[in-house]
Order: structure tokens, then sequence, then C-alpha cells
């Protein structure tokens, strides 16, 4: 069992934060098994249900939202109530307490977004020690520890530089996948491969005839040496089958060659979406397709550079915010 925490920042846009990498250092140091991912949000509803759907445990809240999401949350701090907005999440069980620490801040108001993708070149939407500042708060709120100030320093001048080119949708079964990368790729005038489509054009057999006849572990080799091939594409949008990250080593090729987007739909969405679908092997009771979603999170969040929700938008509307954050990461 993977006791992975996970904690995020949200944003719109997102990718631009450097916040996953600050947090990164600052999880090491302190010796935490926990990620820190970007949630790149329609809304602030939005925001606050995906906090509680994925049991992120804190997450920081960027400009867009801070006064929104008051009404989504359980409780407010003392800062909060007084400006009526949160910059900071704390989810206890599912109850959400705002906090707000603004009013200690010296430099301008840290927003999500660091500049262009974890470079020095472009716009400078807050001054480092801004973010570092605010990030460091964050972590005594969500650990109650003293943060490890000189390790998250270090990060400010680290690059997260997901491949602007090769986008890779990945996902739990239903999420979207195959309908949003083919939108993607069209947007963005770049090829689209679906693993899952190529495997059984490939071998002649269905997804389901490999399993029952051959067996998972054949697949999976087949799932693993068709992302290796795609990889080796310059540009390209990759819609990955479910269980393609299982594999550490495609999923941190995916994760150094791609930028890697988790669709991410609802526990009861997805049972909406997949309940009776036959061609998915792994689709088969109840508690299974329960059991399987609840222990992937962890897999996907460690891959994702940016995770998007898929279960109340239109396919256009999750290619257009891929293609939205990818314009403002890497410069249209
Ligand atoms: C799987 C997901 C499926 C397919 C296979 C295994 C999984 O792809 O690759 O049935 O392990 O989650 P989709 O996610 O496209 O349904």
């Amino acid at each position: 069992m993977d006791d992975l925490r996970l904690f995020a920042v949200a944003g719109n846009p997102v990718l631009t934060s450097k916040s996953p990498l600050i947090f990164r250092r600052a999880f090491e140091a302190a010796g935490m098994n926990a990620v820190y991912i970007r949630l790149a949000m329609r809304d602030a509803g939005e925001t606050a249900q995906t906090i509680r759907e994925l049991g992120i445990s804190g997450a920081t809240i960027a400009s867009p939202f801070r006064e929104e999401i008051i009404p989504f949350l359980n409780k407010l701090d003392k800062g909060a109530r007084k400006t009526g907005a949160a910059n900071i999440v704390v989810n206890d069980g599912g109850s959400l307490t705002g906090y707000n620490t603004e009013r200690e801040n010296t430099g301008t108001t840290p927003t999500a977004n660091a500049g262009t993708m974890g470079g020095d070149n472009g716009r400078k939407a807050e001054a480092p020690d801004g973010l570092l500042a605010e990030n460091a708060r964050a972590f005594r709120i969500f650990t109650g520890r003293e943060p490890p100030l000189k390790e998250m320093e270090k990060a400010l001048h680290e690059k997260d530089r997901p491949h602007p080119h090769r986008i890779c949708v990945i996902g739990f079964m239903g999420a979207g996948k195959s309908s949003i990368g083919p939108a993607v790729a069209v947007k963005l005038s770049m090829p689209h491969v679906d693993v899952d489509a190529s495997i059984e054009k490939k071998t002649g057999r269905t997804i389901r005839q490999i399993f029952t006849e051959s067996g998972e572990e054949v697949f999976r080799r087949h799932e693993k040496s068709e992302i290796e091939g795609i990889l080796g594409l310059s540009r390209c949008v990759v819609a990955a089958g479910g269980g393609s990250v299982l594999d550490r080593e495609s999923a941190k090729s995916m994760k150094d060659f791609c930028l890697v987007v988790w669709l991410f739909a609802g526990l009861n969405e997805t049972r909406r979406r997949i309940g009776a679908d036959s061609s998915r092997p792994l689709a088969l009771g109840k508690k299974t397709l329960d059991e399987l979603f609840t222990g992937r999170i962890p897999v996907y969040a460690r891959t994702c550079h940016l995770l998007v929700k898929t279960d109340e938008a239109s396919i256009d509307e999750v290619a257009e915010r891929i293609v939205y954050e990818s314009d403002k990461a890497f410069g249209g």
C-alpha cells in the first residue's frame, strides 16, 4: 500500500508554477513520502471538489481562485475571514479549512506563475522570494514543522522542463484519454498516437483477446515497447493506456521526455462511464474498480506535470485547457 500524501497548487494557468519543485526539495529534506502536483482548474468549485476527491492534504491557491473558493470551504482562519480570500487550503478528511497568509508577505502577492516554464526568460509574475516565502508558510501549515528553507531555495534555480512538442495524456480508464488526445493533436497540428489502438493494430488482436489469451504481463510488454517507440517521435500527442504508468521505466521516460497531463474524472463519473464496458478487461466488479482507481492515484500523481479534470467539461474544453497551459508555459 502506497501511503503517498498529495499536495497541490491550483491555478489557471498553473503549468508555469515552480511550487512542485520547491516542495519536492522540502519533502525530500523532511523525509516525507509526498508529492506536489499542479491542478489546472476551471474555477474554484472544481478546485475544492478535486481536493476532496483526490484526498489532497493541502493546497496553495493561485490568485484567480482565492476569493471564489471561500463558499466551498468548511472553515476559515482569521486571515481568510478578514480578507475574504484564502491562499492555502488544508483538507482534514474532506473538511476544508482556508488560511490567508498574504498579510504576512513583504513582497509582491504570489500567484501560481513564476514566469515561463522553469526558466529565467519571459514574464516574471512575482519575486522569487515571494513564492519561496509563501511556500515556506504553506509547508509550516501543512506539516506543523519548520520549513527546510535552504533546501527549498535551491529549487528556485532548478528547471522543470516538460517537452513542449510531445504531450502524453495519462489517467484511469474512462478519463477521456482516447477522445481528448486526438482533440489536442488537431488543435496543435500534431500527429496523434493511441497506444491501445497501436497494439491492437500491430498484434491483430483486441486488448481483451490479449488479456484473455496471453495474460496481462504480455499486454504490458507490448505497451512498454509501444511507448518506447513513440518517445522517439519529435512531435506527437500520445494517449497512453490507463496502466501504462505502472511500469516505472515507462513512467520515468514519459516524465522526462513529454509534457504529461493527468486526465482525472471522479470515481462516480468513472463508474458511470466504464461500468459495463466489456472491452476493458480490468473493469470487472465494482470493488475491483474502486480499488484499482484508488491504488492508481499515487502513480498518476508521481508521473504528471499537470492535472486536468474531465468530469464536467466537454472534450473541446479540456483540449483547450491543455493547449492554453502549454501556450502559457512554452510561449505558444
Ligand atoms: C488498462 C486500461 C486500458 C487498456 C487495458 C488496461 C489499465 O486502456 O490499456 O485494458 O490497466 O488501466 P484505457 O485506459 O484507454 O481504457
